[in-house]
């Protein structure tokens, strides 16, 4: 499985990112970077940026971003070792690997595999036979469970025991661990994960089970839900849907899949002759999901979450997907605070007539603004209006968008053309939006920090001397900057840091900076010097001794003067390289 280092960053170095974006898309210079329409959502204007001096992309309007080796994992699908093979073999590297071959890491998934399965059969035997079973026997009975759902869908029982489950599978601890299936405890001995829960196994698009949703019974201590640990190896909940390969047929048949919350969801579908309702399992809808339900050839997706959580769903990342995916994306409306599982048991015709009757995702949101507008009162209508706008300025498609806004007119009584100017402004401040709430300033009134850390990238002998994490407030900003003091350049520095982080310096990495160094580094100054002494008045306030306080007044008034130095230009660079240090030292504790 493992890639020697070394070559992994030798197909990093070769990679001319430039030409290999430039295969899928028009690729035009522009200053030191290159622009391009980025490839990996679709648009009409050209946000890639690309720079091949430190060989990293970010696009500003999907903000995706990465390496030569990131692109190629997202354009061809492939995972990481996959796209550094391709690489290596379009560029005729010999790629060394480190240590387990592919067969090995084979084996050993099947190994966690078959453990996982020989669980399923364990828990499942023993709900049908167990003798401690019969509360949850009688609990599924009540649910409506006959015999043909528990073994279609192989509920099973775990016991209300410590070690059960490990005393029979008899795994080596790291297979237990890694399965999901129990751990090594504190004694050193073997425990299962799941105890005393009525157990739903997750089984992968092809069948193999990998994983378990666990119910407690009513009126038993502990959580409802608890799902295979996310550190199972074999179990990704991002990735896997309940119900999928079970309801394989009626998808692809369709074509259209039912996306619900939960596995009682789709056996209430399916015991109402609903067959391909799946459920994402502990997380929401990812794209991850929507490109394996695609693989079944579902053209439709229907959400069938309770209305509240249906009009959460990321508007944004629906339409995107909508559009890349070719997918027509649904809610079917179901009243507030149903789920489908009650539905089927209670109505299953009116379940039937909500997936019918399913309306876009668009049109679904819009129906809830102005349904809880108050249309009764001028002021209403005006509020109601613009808040529907907001809603409909998501919508990427401007015929689409035009037709809902004369809908507005009419239900808020208001002037389409009035409406349709409103909705010009709306349009605009949305696409400054995305960079506005991630806190992220955008191009021309970046922070200080964020320009620091751009001149770090860029220039690191000229400043990685003077600058400390402790100089930067934001903690985003203060990961992004401490992966960079290894000074070993911006793809491993990312590597080191978070999603968000390496996002960041990713960008950062592909704009290019003509600010002055010294006012950047002013800048920072300032903006720690601000904390600084506020942070000393609270101490000089607060102080018991005399001598405490006179010694806090010396350090605010010596610290005013040399933030005013600052602003002048003749006494700038004299303060910053003062300043620097000292406030370094004063900001540390901040850091945490
Ligand atoms: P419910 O809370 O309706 O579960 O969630 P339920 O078992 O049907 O409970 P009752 O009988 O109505 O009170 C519906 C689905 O949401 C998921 C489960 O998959 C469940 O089937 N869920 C719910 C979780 O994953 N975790 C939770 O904590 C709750
Ligand atoms: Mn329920």
């Amino acid at each position: 499985m493992g890639i020697n280092d070394e070559d992994i960053a030798r197909v990093r170095s070769t990679a001319d990112l430039v030409a290999l974006i430039g295969e899928h898309t028009e690729i035009k210079r522009s200053g030191r970077s290159w622009m391009a329409r980025c490839p990996l959502h679709g648009e009409r204007t050209p946000s890639l940026s690309v720079s091949p001096e430190k060989g990293v992309y970010y696009c500003f309007g999907c903000q995706r971003s990465g390496d030569a080796i990131t692109f190629v994992q997202e354009i061809d699908n492939l995972d990481f070792v996959g796209a550094v093979e391709s690489l290596a073999g379009r560029y005729g590297i010999q790629l060394r690997y480190t240590s387990r071959d592919e067969g090995a890491t084979r084996a050993r998934k099947r190994t966690l595999l078959d453990a996982v399965g020989k669980a399923v059969t364990f828990y499942h035997d023993r709900l049908l036979t167990g003798s401690d079973a019969g509360e949850a026997r009688g609990y599924l009975r009540s649910r409506g469970y006959d015999g043909a759902i528990v073994r279609q869908y192989q509920i099973g029982w775990a016991p209300d025991d410590w070690d059960q489950l490990a005393k029979r599978l008899k795994l080596s601890a790291d297979d237990l661990r890694d399965s999901g299936l129990g751990f090594v405890n504190k004694a050193g001995r073997q425990q299962d994960a799941f105890r005393g829960r009525v157990m739903f196994p997750i089984s992968d698009e092809r069948g193999d089970p990998v994983g378990f949703g666990g119910r407690i019974l009513p009126g038993h201590e502990g959580s409802k839900y608890k799902n295979t640990t996310t550190e199972a190896s074999v179990y990704d909940k991002s990735r896997v849907l309940y119900g999928l390969h079970t309801h394989r047929e009626g998808i692809v048949k369709a074509g259209e899949a039912i996306i619900c919350e939960g596995y009682t969801d789709v056996i209430g579908y399916a015991s109402a002759g609903i067959t391909r309702a799946v459920a994402t399992c502990g997380t929401a809808l990812t794209e991850e999901h929507v490109k394996l339900l695609k693989r079944f050839s579902a053209d439709r997706l229907i959400l069938s979450f309770d209305a509240d959580a249906a009009g959460l769903a990321a508007a944004e990342r629906v339409y995107a997907w909508e559009k890349e995916y070719e997918l027509d994306i649904r809610v079917a409306a179901l009243p507030p605070g149903v789920d489908p599982d009650d539905l089927a048991r209670e109505d299953p015709a009116a379940l039937d007539r909500a997936v019918e009757e399913a309306v876009p995702f668009l049109r679904f949101r819009l129906g809830r603004v102005l349904d809880a507008g108050d249309l009764s009162t001028v002021e209403g209508r005006a509020r109601t209006a613009e808040h529907a706008l907001e809603v409909v300025a998501e919508h990427p498609d401007p015929l689409v968008r035009d037709q809902y806004v004369v809908e507005i007119a009419d239900r808020c009584r208001l002037e389409v053309v009035r409406l349709r100017e409103l909705m010009t402004g709306e349009r605009r401040s949305l696409a400054r939006r995305p960079v506005e709430q991630s806190d992220v300033p955008s191009v021309g009134r970046l922070t200080a920090e964020d320009e620091a850390i751009r001149l770090v990238i860029h220039r690191p002998d000229e400043v990685l001397g003077l600058l400390a994490p402790a100089l930067f407030g934001d903690p985003l900003r203060r990961e992004a900057f401490t992966a960079l003091t290894h000074d070993d350049g911006v793809i491993a520095a990312a590597d080191r840091v978070g999603d968000e982080a390496a996002s960041l310096l990713r960008r950062l990495a592909v704009e290019s900076s003509d600010v002055e160094t010294d006012d950047v580094l002013a800048g920072l100054a300032r903006g720690t010097a601000d904390w600084v002494l506020r942070d000393l008045q609270r101490s000089a306030r607060i102080a018991a001794a005399d001598t405490d306080r006179q010694g806090y007044a010396a350090a605010i008034a010596w610290l005013k003067t040399q933030t005013e130095h600052l602003a002048e230009r003749s006494t700038r660079e004299a303060a910053i390289v003062q300043l620097l240090p000292w406030l370094t030292e004063h900001a540390e504790g901040r850091a945490g």
